[in-house]
């Protein structure tokens, strides 16, 4: 029997928001970026929004709250084996890319899953990917003469995963994996990647 250890569950998924949702958030956040200069975290470039989206300062969002709750828990459910009754605290914050933005590797420490919902992905967008670090160690230690000769690569020896969001898709992943974001170049030099980063821990 042949058991993966190790894993790191990483959920992509249709985050269930109507185009006109996705819109009408996108609308609201950026009215939020020209009322504000917002903040550089891991975002070189690009808009970073303050404070949490999900706090009762931002009400307008039930469908994006109902979309990230309900990944929450499918995660949770999935991946720990738990479907009983628990409270999460959830912050969020939006980055708004333009092209040649991105976001340098980081992760979200001290929290328990983390994750990012694309409310808008720019059409023909070429890079733009969310690229995720292999955390395991020393992944190149099988590299024998023999192995290069051989010309096979152990299903371990990625020590990147790279995502292509599409508009509506959700991501949740453990807070440790180390991630960042590439820039992009579309057609249009106005076009926006929009995404909804948020942290969750148990209350
Ligand atoms: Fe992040």
């Amino acid at each position: 029997m042949l058991n993966h250890v190790f894993t790191t569950p990483i959920l992509r998924d249709k985050a269930g928001m109507t185009p006109e949702q996705c819109a009408e958030a996108c609308k609201y956040l950026l009215g939020l970026r020209a009322a504000s200069p917002g903040e550089t975290k891991s975002n070189r470039g690009g808009w970073h929004s303050t404070g949490n989206l999900f706090s009762p300062d931002h009400t307008q969002f039930p469908a994006m709250r109902a979309a990230v709750t309900s990944a929450l828990f499918g995660y949770i459910g999935e991946v720990f084996g738990y479907s009983g009754e628990i409270a999460l605290a959830l912050t969020g914050w939006t980055v708004i890319n333009r092209p040649g933005d991105y976001n340098v590797p980081h992760n979200h420490a001290a929290n328990l899953l983390s994750g990012a919902l694309y409310l808008s992905v720019p059409e023909g967008m070429k890079g733009g990917a969310i690229i995720f670090q292999d955390p395991r160690l020393n992944l190149n230690a099988h590299e024998t003469e023999g192995m290069r000769r051989l010309k096979v690569k152990p299903p371990w020896m990625n020590p990147t995963v790279s995502v292509q969001p599409s508009e509506g898709e959700i991501l949740v992943f453990p807070s440790w994996a180390n991630h960042w974001v590439e820039p992009y170049e579309c057609d249009d030099p106005e076009a926006l990647r929009i995404v909804v980063s948020f942290n969750t821990a148990v209350n």
